[in-house]
């Protein structure tokens, strides 16, 4: 049976048990709204640790757009229940005065100069399109690995930027080990992700344009394509076409983050896109020539 814990200094006691037992904890934090993607992501936890435990905490220091936030998809017991089925062993979830006890102002904000610095691989594409996003996302995830102190934490490679934000913090601070996984797709190859919930039918078919355009470059790339400019457009003339509203369609060198997309002829490449579809803002990426399983 899964515990189900709505407090995160519960949280921290029944982590510090165990490990103070000599037990390895594995963590994935989310925002809930759980898909098959998270639960790869937990069945590798399970696997790899002698417990696994998710945060599920819908965090409002990482959202620039109040409506955002407001139509995040919530279901803690219908996330609690799925966490069961893969033998997770705790899941926990607190409001943001719980994770920051004292520390909100009256009208319950966290202080800006209270925010954790996301670094330099916060700088460009999400960071430039989303004000203030990584800064929240470093806070949550550095009180998260406080109250969890994980041997090993697990995040999606969909979220790529992130990825790399949370890599910069885990080293900064002496762990967790963080490891990336593989994006999970439908059968269609629309990553999976808690938004495409909110994506009507025909939404939903115009959304694999992003897996799509990302293929197309991904195939450029290994017919020998290797400009930057070249393999930008055609990045992005793939998604214009189905009429999504594109913010960025870019390349980036997956071994140096810059803030600006690399000139000239590139030796390897990350292609990332952001799009809305609908009112639904998605994101997908892929390292291209890597391999024709969805990794990216
Ligand atoms: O990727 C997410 O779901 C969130 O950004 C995270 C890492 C749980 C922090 O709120």
């Amino acid at each position: 049976m899964i515990e189900r814990l709505a407090d995160p200094a519960e949280a921290r006691a029944w982590c510090a048990e165990r490990r103070e037992s000599g037990a390895s904890v594995g963590f994935v934090p989310t925002m809930g709204a759980l898909h098959i993607g998270h639960l790869s992501l937990v069945e590798r936890a399970v696997a790899e640790n002698d417990f696994a435990c998710v945060s599920v905490f819908v965090n409002p220091l990482q959202f620039d757009d109040p409506s955002d936030l407001e139509c995040y998809p919530r279901d803690f017991e219908g996330d609690a229940r799925l966490l069961e089925g893969v033998g997770c062993a705790m899941v926990f979830t607190g409001t943001l005065e719980q994770f920051f006890p004292g520390e909100l102002s009256a009208d319950g904000a966290l202080a800006s100069a209270r925010l954790v610095d996301p670094g330099p691989a916060a700088e460009g594409l999400e960071g430039a399109c989303r004000s203030g996003h990584f800064g929240g996302v470093a806070t949550i995830v550095e009180r998260l690995f406080e109250v969890v102190e994980p041997e090993r934490a697990y995040f999606g490679r969909k979220d790529y930027q992130q990825a790399l934000v949370i890599a910069d913090l885990a080293r900064r601070r002496g762990g967790p080990r963080g490891i990336v996984c593989d994006i999970v797709r439908e059968s269609s190859g629309l990553a999976c992700s808690s938004r495409n919930a909110l994506l009507t039918d025909g939404e939903r078919e115009r959304a694999v344009c992003l897996s799509r355009s990302l293929e197309t470059v991904d195939a450029a790339w290994r017919e020998g394509a290797r400009d930057a400019a070249l393999l930008g457009a055609l990045l992005r003339e793939n998604l214009e076409r189905v009429g999504v509203e594109v913010e960025y369609a870019e390349l980036r060198d997956p071994e140096r983050w810059s803030a600006a997309a690399p000139l000239g002829e590139l030796e390897r490449a990350v292609a990332l896109v952001a799009a809305r579809v609908g009112g639904v803002r998605l994101i997908d990426n892929r390292v291209l020539g890597v391999g024709g399983d969805g990794r990216g």
